[in-house]
């Protein structure tokens, strides 16, 4: 009998559960130009399906844009009208994706091909590279790879970001779910 075996067991059991949470933690960021339609949109939309799913606990979800245009920006107002249109809302603030993002997230989701080529060329290395996935290959029924930029469209555009956004969002959490047994 080891006298602080107790102690000892308790320790690995609570080691075991912190490396199970971490485990099951899953950092995914969006990213778009200006970081105020299209990745807020998808930040938005993702976070409304990972609360559906009663899965907050498992995911941390973020934004970011790979110009500095409108940094401390609020999400398009047409952005967050649509959203409140569909019950819910867009609360990020624009900021600039940065090199350490990439240690920080586990997935880097692109909007369209600009961010993939622009993100790619933040990347270090190949471990950098390998997180950089563009939004709509989650949507097995796309009919584009890229989201589109709706900035200087009319509200038809944001509707459809909107819509671009929740399939491919849906795909993609489909995929992480499986993937990390969630
Ligand atoms: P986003 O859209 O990349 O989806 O946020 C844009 C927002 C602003 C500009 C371009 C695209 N801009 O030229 O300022």
């Amino acid at each position: 009998m080891v006298p602080d075996g107790g102690l000892r067991v308790h320790k690995q059991r609570e080691e075991r559960r912190v490396s199970i949470t971490l485990m099951h933690m899953v950092r995914v960021c969006f990213v778009c130009l200006g970081n105020i339609c299209r990745s807020p949109t998808a930040e938005g939309v993702f976070q409304h399906l990972v609360a559906e799913a009663n899965l907050e606990d498992h995911f941390e979800i973020d934004s970011a844009g790979t110009s500095g245009w409108h940094i401390g920006d609020q999400a398009d107002g047409r952005s967050r009208a649509e959203a409140a249109r569909r019950g819910f809302e867009l609360t990020s603030r624009s900021r600039r994706f940065v090199r350490d993002d990439f240690d920080d997230f586990d997935l880097v989701v692109a909007m369209d091909g600009e961010n993939v080529a622009e993100l790619r060329s933040f990347a270090r290395h190949d471990d950098d590279r390998s997180k950089i996935v563009l939004l709509r290959t989650f949507d097995l029924e796309a009919d584009g790879e890229d989201v589109p930029d709706p900035y200087y469209g009319g509200t038809d555009g944001f509707r459809n970001v909107f819509d671009i956004c929740e399939a491919g969002c849906r795909g993609l959490l489909e995929t992480l779910r499986r993937d990390h047994g969630l």
